[in-house]
């Protein structure tokens, strides 16, 4: 199989890291796209996700940090002839005009209702950036003083020089039992959970062709095992995340 590119993926809201990407990628010759669809707002070493590679693409889901009330999303890249080739694209393979076909393209049109509701809440994006951040102090600030030693449940780090947009808020329960239980509290408390991801891409059935087995990514194939998300977004007040989080500490500990 000949490698012809590498899609990086920003995880969670944290760009990947790109010094090293990139560095891999000029030695071998491959493009670079960065899949930026939960980083949108990141900052990565001075510069923004979405400027990261050859091209990125970010997704505005309802469920995304700038998100619409339905599908949407949007390429960056300042290849002007890579923004020639995907404007194309995006209107049926469009030429000089759109009932010019000069390839075969996609109807990838944004909604013009998502549009307008994404151009109103740009407006106030960078303030929700904000906000993010400090929801997630108080949840780290939470969940370390009631456990110092942080053996029962482990919260994010992010690197220096980095800025996540928090599309979650993941955290790292001991092991599967002790997630299955802390799910099952919090689901009984009203609180609701979720697992970003079950299963490993290498061990997707879509990708059964590339025969990856178990064992060959073992930190993947252990965090899918312990992994899971709380609620996050802007507006989530301290005593939501209290409640939340004494939720999340008595579990196991009964
Ligand atoms: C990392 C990542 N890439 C790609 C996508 C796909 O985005 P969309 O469903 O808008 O195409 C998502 C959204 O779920 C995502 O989280």
């Amino acid at each position: 199989m000949k490698v012809k590119g590498i899609i990086a993926v920003d995880l969670f809201g944290l760009p990947a890291d790109y010094d090293a990407i990139t560095a891999i990628a000029k030695d071998n010759n491959l493009f670079v796209i960065e899949d930026a669809a939960q980083s949108f707002g990141a900052d990565y070493h001075g510069r923004k996700a979405c400027s990261l590679a050859d091209v990125a693409c970010t997704s505005f889901f309802p469920a995304k940090p700038l998100g619409g009330y339905g599908d949407g999303g949007m390429c960056f890249t300042d290849n002007d002839d890579l923004a020639d080739l995907i404007k194309s694209l995006r209107i049926h393979g469009k030429g000089i005009h759109k009932y010019d076909n000069v390839r075969i393209g996609i109807n990838g049109r944004l909604d013009t209702l998502q549009a307008a509701i994404l151009k109103a809440k740009f407006e106030i994006f960078p303030e929700e950036v904000e906000l993010r951040q400090q929801v997630v102090q108080r949840y780290n600030e939470m969940l370390v003083s009631l456990q110092p030693d942080l053996a029962e449940i482990k919260t994010p780090m992010v690197p220096d020089g980095m800025r996540s947009v928090w599309a979650q808020y993941s955290l790292l329960a001991k092991d599967t039992e002790h997630r299955t239980k802390i799910q099952e509290r919090s689901n009984a408390a009203g609180i609701p959970t979720a697992i970003y991801y079950p299963i490993p891409l290498h061990l997707q059935a879509a990708f059964s062709n590339l025969d990856y087995t178990k064992g060959d990514f073992p930190v993947s194939e252990d965090f899918s095992q312990r992994i899971f998300s709380l609620p996050m977004h802007p507006y989530l007040t301290a005593e939501d995340q209290k409640r939340i989080s004494n939720v999340i500490l008595s579990t196991g500990r009964e």
